[in-house]
């Protein structure tokens, strides 16, 4: 595919077909993860390919209620099934998250990742710089051989859960979880976002560029 299109044209895709990801596909996708950029190139990241439908069945168990409880937050904001299609996709993709054939939860080793921003009295952020990009690539070239892919984080709520599942071990963190497969709708040619007005700026903050 072109880049730009890939870039453009890469959503958050809720509704999956069952039919299984070749090997080999999914090698390439995992594969292109490992070229991100990370702190100190000490590439702290870790994925797990889990297509075993008895641990897909018990992460789905465990996404499920967190989802559910995440939906009544939604709603009480007035946001249902009824009024988003975001929400009611994200709700079907939790009701069916054991029938796609790939979960692939991203783990980072957190004494490789670099947080330049920990000792500053807010939130870390640049933490996740070492290993969001890796999810990016992964998405992105999951879209250019055809496949779909959601960034979820709730399963990291019940990481102890997940970590014994998976016998991920103690220094190692999870950071997200991320369905992959064939997606059951066409692909949205481009995603909504801001205008780049409203997120670039030139010399200043809010200066226009
Ligand atoms: C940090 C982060 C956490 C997210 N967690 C979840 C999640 O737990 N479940 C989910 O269905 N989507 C999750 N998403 C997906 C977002 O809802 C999605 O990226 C956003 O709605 C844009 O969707 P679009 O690319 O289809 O326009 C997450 C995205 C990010 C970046």
């Amino acid at each position: 595919m072109e880049f730009q299109s890939v870039i453009e044209s890469t959503p958050a895709c809720r509704l999956y077909r069952s039919d299984p990801v070749p090997d080999d596909v999914l090698r390439r996708i995992l594969d292109a993860a490992r070229f991100a950029p990370t702190g100190g190139n000490r590439q702290p990241v870790r994925l797990i390919a889990v297509r075993d439908a008895g641990l897909r069945q018990q992460l789905a168990d465990l996404y499920l209620p967190l989802w559910k409880r995440f939906m009544e937050r939604y709603a009480k904001a007035g946001v249902t099934p009824a009024t988003s299609r975001m929400i009611a996709n994200s709700d079907v993709m939790a009701e069916n998250l054991a029938h796609v054939p790939v979960l692939i939860v991203v783990c980072a080793v957190l004494g490789d990742v670099l947080a330049t921003d920990r000792q500053l009295d807010r939130l870390s952020i640049v933490g996740g710089a070492s290993v969001y990009p890796a999810v990016q690539n992964l998405m992105l070239k999951a879209r250019d051989e055809g496949l779909g892919t959601a960034l979820t984080t709730l399963l990291c709520y019940v990481e102890a859960d997940v970590k014994k599942l998976l016998s991920i071990p103690d220094d190692v963190s999870t950071a997200a979880m991320l369905p992959l497969g064939y997606p059951a709708q066409a692909f949205p040619k481009r995603v909504y976002r801001r205008p780049l007005s409203g997120i670039a700026f030139s010399d200043r903050f809010g200066s226009p560029l």
